[in-house]
């Protein structure tokens, strides 16, 4: 088969994770007979210093003729002062909603041979993590009404969030999906003590997986208080949906307790196939161009295009067994170095990676 992907570099570290995710696709398609046609468009600071805008026409128009988009990070200091109808995130939120990829998977996962990099005690990881956090992405305090006005000590700025029933419904239909190849619950998290809108969250919840999924258990937890549960007791989590804010939020966390973002990839899907796959961390201006960045959650997102997009589960599964394998070799990236290992640059994770497909 052929397909067509349209790589959305970014800034920072972008280009280079992407290059590494590149080239590992590259492998699986002569191994397994595909051909991948790569396309780059900007996204982003570097949209805003080429075009004057973080997300350009040109861009959203390929990636809405692409069967599948892969991204790497976007911002950095340059743009942290700009006004927010040019800051580079404004380019992130922007192709996510004009692509209606209102689902987002974010799989905090604890590598066996990555354990010691988790900064919670042996006793507390030793059972494993595996945390799949299903964020809504296109609702919202996100996109919800916002403004500010009045002036000196009175100046004041406000901003909603807003869930309808249809929002609601048709994240927690992915959450139950996931869960019906899993454990069967579904873990809630929402702020109903406090929120009108998660009142309506959790009874919307409640009612659509007892009407369409009653195979599967629904429990709530409130969001400060699975903050605490998160690092506490990994391991009672399996599926948990959220809205995109508490999503936000808790996927950073989670992805901490594995010991390093670096490590961690995402899916961003709407109603088709065509999705959005990138690492969960940012674009590390910092360590941009020096080949240190760990390129494998990108790696691992290039992997779950293949696997949720285009249904290449045997492709998906020769990344995540490469990965596995270089892991378990002792080869590290500075982010997760540890006594012992071999230290390796980004490119050449990449290229290790690649070797075992
Ligand atoms: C993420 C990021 C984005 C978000 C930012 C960069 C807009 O933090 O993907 O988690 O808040 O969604
Ligand atoms: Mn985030």
């Amino acid at each position: 088969m052929n397909y067509k992907i349209a790589v959305l570099d970014g800034d920072g570290i972008g280009p280079e994770i992407c290059r590494g995710a590149i080239e590992v696709l590259e492998k699986v398609g002569k191994k397994f007979g595909h051909t991948f046609a790569f396309t780059h468009y900007p996204i982003g600071g570097c949209a805003i210093d080429e075009c004057g805008t973080p997300l350009p026409e040109r861009t959203v128009e390929g990636c809405l003729a692409s069967d599948s988009v892969l991204l790497g990070a976007v911002g950095g200091y340059k743009w942290d002062n700009m006004p927010v109808d040019v800051r580079p995130e404004k380019g992130l939120l922007g192709i996510r909603k004009a692509m209606g990829l209102y689902s987002n998977i974010r799989p905090a996962k604890l590598w066996k041979s990555l354990v010691s990099a988790s900064p919670l005690k042996y006793d507390i990881v030793k059972d494993g993590v595996e945390i799949i956090i299903v964020r809504e992405l296109t609702g919202g305090i996100y996109f919800g009404e916002r403004g500010k006005g009045g002036e000196g000590k009175e100046q004041y700025a406000w901003d909603t969030e807003k869930y309808s029933v249809y929002e609601i419904e048709r994240i927690m239909k992915i959450a139950c999906e996931l869960a019906l190849k899993r454990s069967r619950k579904v873990i809630s998290v929402d702020k109903a003590n406090v929120l009108e809108s998660s009142r309506l969250w959790r009874k919307t919840v409640h009612e659509y997986a007892a009407k369409y999924y009653p195979e599967i258990t629904v429990e709530d937890m409130l969001v400060d208080n699975t903050a605490m549960q998160i690092v506490k007791n990994p391991a009672q989590f399996d599926v948990v949906v959220t809205s995109n804010i508490f999503g936000d939020i808790l996927s950073d966390e989670a992805a901490q307790v594995t010991g390093s973002i670096g490590m961690l990839a995402s899916s961003s899907l709407g109603d088709g196939t065509r999705g959005l796959y990138e690492p969960i961390h940012g674009s590390a201006p910092d360590i941009a161009g020096k080949d240190i960045a760990n390129p494998v959650a990108t790696i691992l997102a290039a992997a779950m295009m293949l696997r949720d997009s285009f249904s290449l589960t045997d492709e998906y599964r020769a990344i995540e067994c490469a990965v596995e394998s270089v892991l378990e070799e002792g080869y590290r990236t500075a982010d997760i170095m540890k006594d012992g290992k071999t230290k390796v640059s980004g490119s050449r994770m990449a290229q290790l990676i690649a070797e075992r497909i």
